[in-house]
């Protein structure tokens, strides 16, 4: 066996090299991915991990955007009873890794060469002082707006809108033909999810990294911020008045069965639009949210590996994080998850259109420098100001007596801590 095989099958479980059931172990796997299109998108993951005949073990909690999970997550390593690998985003890799918690893949990742295959961007997002501790599936545009095509037809909508008063004025029509016109989940991170594209479109991707991920005092206190907060406000005006709490996917649905007309989502809505056999481009279209085509909120799924006793379930382990870099898993997963490979170089010709523009544009914005991290999806803040950031935002769109004022300044009171 030549070196480099000899070393591949260190971390791959042995699993590559001798009879699967020899090397077996198990792998338990947090995950929120319980939606239709998401669990088509774990099965592909689950089938392959059982081919090499490692058992796969669902820790999921459901709530989407992970909140719950990384709750539940907190409670399990507490106790000293951590996962296999845990679905962890952005800045929270790097607290788990804080905590010591966390193994190092640097063998891996420096033998597979996974500096040259990620954007930097991904890759430093997975490393803690320099080295891997976790491994990136996906790249998730946040950015878009969903609409139902026969919905827009019927309310006289022609083309889709480019800025906000293209939208409002599309809305209205939507709203006049019966339809709600824009499908939305009252839940924290999805209004951040609105809000954080309206902020994009409004005041563009320079005053978005100004204001919500550096958190400048003079941004979040600006007339762009204020407009911003205007239009998210004027947005709810369109939402039906049963929205409060419910979940993203039964929200994409309304969409999908022809009850509303828009959804500010990023591309895991796809995934269910797919799974319900609907065809982009013809059933439904993505276009990017009012504002935003020349810019991209980015949010990359990815899994913390934690520190395990015992061999086989080390192998195991290495032999998950070895097969979610893989080029097999990266087309196969992303095909189902409406999200594109992380993986560069990566052949686009089996994704649909809203993929193919989602990784052109990805490409077009990182160059342009109007590439920005999804602050709702965990992309660029720590846990607290993010759970801050959030709660701060919804309670201006759920109590309508609040000012806009009154937003700033709970705004402002998050950015303190950065400050010192
Ligand atoms: C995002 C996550 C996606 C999808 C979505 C809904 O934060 O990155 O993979 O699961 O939440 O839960």
């Amino acid at each position: 066996m030549s070196l480099q095989s000899s070393l591949r099958c260190l971390w791959a479980g042995m699993a590559l090299c001798a009879g699967a059931s020899l090397w077996a172990g198990e792998v338990e796997v947090l995950h929120y991915w319980t939606s239709g299109g998401e669990a088509k998108s774990v099965a592909e993951l689950k089938g392959m991990m059982a081919q090499r005949g490692h058992t796969w073990r669902d820790f999921t909690v459901t709530g989407g955007g992970g909140q719950n999970a990384m709750a539940v997550l907190k409670q399990r390593v507490l106790a000293g009873n951590a996962p296999a690998a845990a679905n962890i985003k952005g800045p929270a890799i790097q607290e788990w890794a804080e905590l010591n918690v966390l193994t190092s893949l640097d063998a891996m990742a420096s033998f597979e060469r996974w500096d040259e295959v990620l954007p930097k961007v991904v890759a430093d997002q997975m490393k803690y002082k320099g080295r891997y501790v976790a491994v990136p599936v996906n790249v998730h545009r946040v950015n878009w707006l969903w609409a139902n095509s026969a919905v827009l037809k019927k309310a006289g909508v022609a083309t889709l809108p480019k800025n906000y008063d293209e939208f409002f004025a599309a809305a209205d029509k939507i709203k006049a033909a019966g339809f709600v016109a824009v499908a939305h989940g009252g839940q924290d991170w999805q209004d951040f999810t609105v809000f954080e594209s309206v902020v994009l479109g409004v005041a563009g991707p320079a005053f978005y990294d100004k204001a919500l991920v550096k958190l400048d005092r003079a941004a979040l206190s600006s007339d762009e911020m204020k407009k911003s907060l205007e239009v998210f406000r004027r947005i709810k005006g369109y939402t039906d008045d049963k929205s409060l709490g419910r979940d993203w996917n039964v929200t994409t649905e309304m969409v999908i069965n022809g009850k509303a007309g828009f959804q500010f989502m990023g591309d895991w809505a796809k995934g269910e639009f797919l799974a319900a056999g609907q065809t982009p481009g013809k059933d439904f279209t993505c276009s990017a949210a009012p504002g935003t085509d020349k810019a991209y909120t980015f949010n990359v799924d990815s899994f913390a590996m934690f520190q395990l006793k015992g061999w086989e379930a080390q192998k195991a382990q290495g032999y998950l994080a070895y097969l979610l870099m893989g080029k097999d898993f990266q087309e196969k997963f992303n095909l189902r998850k409406g999200s594109i490979p992380v993986r560069l170089g990566m052949p686009m010709d089996k994704f649909d259109e809203c993929a193919k523009t989602s990784s052109k544009d990805f490409v077009a914005t990182s160059a342009s420098g109007t590439l920005v991290p999804s602050v709702a999806h965990g992309m660029a803040l720590s846990s607290a100001q993010q759970a801050a950031m959030r709660s701060a935002v919804s309670e201006f769109w759920n109590n309508d007596k609040l000012t806009v004022n009154d937003a700033l300044s709970k705004l402002l009171a998050v950015s303190a801590p950065k400050q010192k």
